[in-house]
């Protein structure tokens, strides 16, 4: 297999997408594919420096837009330097969060207005579409148990209980709107079991072939 493949995973914090990454990687090279791992925000030199802005938690000042602008910088970046060059090298790409996060925290999360959002997206994210996107979901009482145990919080990660809770349901309303693209995963679920539906899926979709 030597088709390139664009998959994005996306879902509140403890959704467990990093595991289901190390294991999609390795299923995929075990297809003979190529696979390149990338995440948002801070896939290039320029995009790990506008993380490090958008996670302080010092920068309490940050008005909703200029966080917005920010994810869309670290985006463009991103698509430009890391993104298309690998899909035209032939790479699976598997990022760690994209343009659907935007939706969820930007939009449902700081009530920013679509138009906006989508004048953006048509801008930075044009034709750069994911294959397939997994919607990691699970419960907010799960999320902040998974969480808790993890050290310090990040800038978002402080954010209130009802800006958390209009995220998931912020990502919910992206799979509806995408229901091609976008799977929902059940993610309170085993990592084994998780994985078998991810599998279940990319396999079902044909996008392999
Ligand atoms: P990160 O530590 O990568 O979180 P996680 O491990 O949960 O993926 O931090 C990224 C944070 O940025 C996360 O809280 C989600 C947020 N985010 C947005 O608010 N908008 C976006 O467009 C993206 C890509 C991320």
């Amino acid at each position: 297999m030597n088709k390139s493949l664009f998959i994005t995973f996306e879902g509140i914090d403890g959704a467990g997408k990093s595991t289901q990454i190390a294991m999609l990687k390795e299923y995929l090279e075990s297809k003979g594919c190529k696979v390149l791992l990338t995440r948002e925000p801070g896939g290039s030199n320029i995009g790990n420096s506008i993380r490090g802005i958008l996670l302080d938690k010092s920068n309490t000042a940050m008005s909703p837009l200029a966080e917005l602008l920010l994810y869309y910088a670290d985006r463009a970046q991103h698509i430009s330097e890391v993104i298309v060059p690998a899909l035209e090298d032939g790479y699976c790409v598997i990022c760690d969060r994209y343009f659907d996060s935007s939706y969820a925290y930007q939009l449902a999360g700081r009530r920013l207005d679509d138009s906006v959002l989508d004048t953006l997206n048509q801008m930075v994210v044009d034709t750069h579409m994911p294959d397939i996107t997994f919607l990691m979901d699970l419960s907010l009482e799960e999320s902040i148990s998974r969480v808790s145990g993890r050290g310090e919080s990040d800038r978002l990660e402080l954010e209130s209980l009802s800006f958390k809770e209009r995220v998931r349901h912020g990502f919910l309303e992206q799979a509806k709107k995408y229901p091609q693209r976008i799977a929902v995963i059940n993610a309170m679920q085993s990592p084994n079991a998780i994985f078998d539906d991810i599998l279940a899926r990319i396999e079902g979709s044909g996008l392999l072939k």
